[in-house]
């Protein structure tokens, strides 16, 4: 049975052409270790990891820092952790969307043990953010606004402008989460007054999984606790974890393959057009709704969540099988028509309960680059033969 593959937002396959090549070559070439070793292969592996900070600084229009100011780390779930851990101190007050993940979620309310308090700028049934609300919701304390780019669970894209501007007025540091755009849709930091962009390498971005990162202003890096500490090979004669950067961040041996399928991804990238794949992506979402919504219009058997246009999203479709368990459904596309999906609350559970999918869940589909209007026409069949309609 052919497979198809409609789990892009939790990963993306297939990778960016280059990247296996790019591992392969690394890890059966000379796979020596960064930062360590005084030899001329050590330095050229460090130039390349160099160039794919540099790659990362084009990509988020991040004019303003240097390659150092780029952090890799394992994924971003580390990043945010990393991020929210080092800057918010007991007493700090912080603003999020309710459609958050839990990568922000998790160590916002670890952090309340520590006297962090945080509230959810309300959003609409369809993800789309009630930022008016938000005024009512500033502190005296509040010191920094995270939010998602778009939401893994209904792909609506947040206002960032908008968003931006709000942090301005209010002197709040903006922290944005681009796990599901990075690769798909551009994202300026410059424009946007973005203090910090986290990032993962494994979905838009087509790189492995294991590598991610962020990117950040030195001011606000300088005032930061690195959350992990260690050896990094500089300043090796004291105890003392590094002032400078990437340093500061970069304990231990990092993740070089990673990297350097990163590297090849981000190459191929460039030489791509973002608007033409974000532009077939749209096409295939629309497909896509507009073949739930012709099986069965009046929406009684299925239910597409959130947005049901184009506009102000990306290629992300929750739906429910209102006759049928999802988890059901979703192991019979497996099954007999060979199409991975995701179910259940994609661990974005703040979301789920603001469109109203809570504690049911979803069944989620998400497409890439390389899936074909075939693949969506082979789904909706499958989803009718699935629920009878
Ligand atoms: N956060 C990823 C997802 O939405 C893993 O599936």
């Amino acid at each position: 049975m052919q497979k198809i593959y409609l789990d892009q937002a939790s990963t993306s396959f297939p990778k960016s052409p280059s990247v296996a090549d790019a591992v392969y070559q690394y890890l059966s070439g000379c796979a020596v270790n960064v930062g360590r070793g005084g030899y001329r292969a050590a330095y050229s592996v460090e130039e390349q990891i160099f160039e794919t900070r540099e790659q990362l600084r084009r990509l988020f229009h991040f004019t303003s820092g240097k390659g150092k100011n780029v952090i890799f780390t394992q994924n971003i779930t580390m990043s945010l952790n990393i991020l929210l851990k080092g800057i918010l101190k007991p007493g700090d007050h912080v603003l999020v969307t309710s459609m958050e993940h839990n990568a922000v979620m998790r160590p916002l309310v670890q952090l309340t043990k520590q006297g962090v308090t945080f509230d959810r700028i309300p959003c609409d049934h369809e993800g789309n953010l009630l930022l008016e609300k938000a005024e009512a919701l500033i502190k005296p304390n509040t010191r920094l606004l995270v939010c998602l780019h778009a939401s893994n669970v209904c792909g609506t894209i947040m206002p960032l402008h908008e968003i931006s501007a709000f942090c301005q007025r209010h002197g709040l540091l903006f922290i944005l989460d681009s796990a599901q755009t990075a690769g798909v849709f551009p994202v300026d930091m410059e424009e946007l007054k973005i203090d910090a962009l986290a990032f993962t390498g494994h979905k838009g971005l087509r790189g492995p999984q294991g590598i991610g990162g962020f990117l950040i202003q030195s001011e606000l890096a300088g005032k930061m606790e690195p959350l992990l500490s260690g050896g990094t090979g500089s300043i090796s004669h004291t105890e003392e974890v590094p002032a400078f950067l990437p340093d500061r961040f970069e304990p231990g041996t990092p993740n070089i393959p990673g990297i350097l399928g990163l590297h090849a991804a981000l190459t191929d990238l460039e030489s791509n057009s973002m608007q033409e794949t974000f532009r077939h992506e749209m096409k295939l979402t629309e497909q896509f709704i507009q073949g739930i919504l012709s099986l069965d219009p009046t929406e009684t058997k299925l239910r597409v969540i959130g947005k049901k246009d184009t506009q102000n999203r990306c290629a992300v479709v929750s739906i429910q099988t209102l006759e049928v368990d999802m988890a059901r459904a979703a192991f019979e596309l497996d099954d007999t028509y060979g199409i991975m999906t995701r179910v259940g609350f994609h661990c974005a559970p703040s979301a789920h309960q603001t469109l109203g999918t809570y504690p049911a869940g979803t069944l989620r589909f998400s497409f890439g680059p390389e899936n074909t209007s075939e693949e969506i026409e082979t789904a909706i069949h499958a989803l009718d033969r699935i629920t009878e309609l």
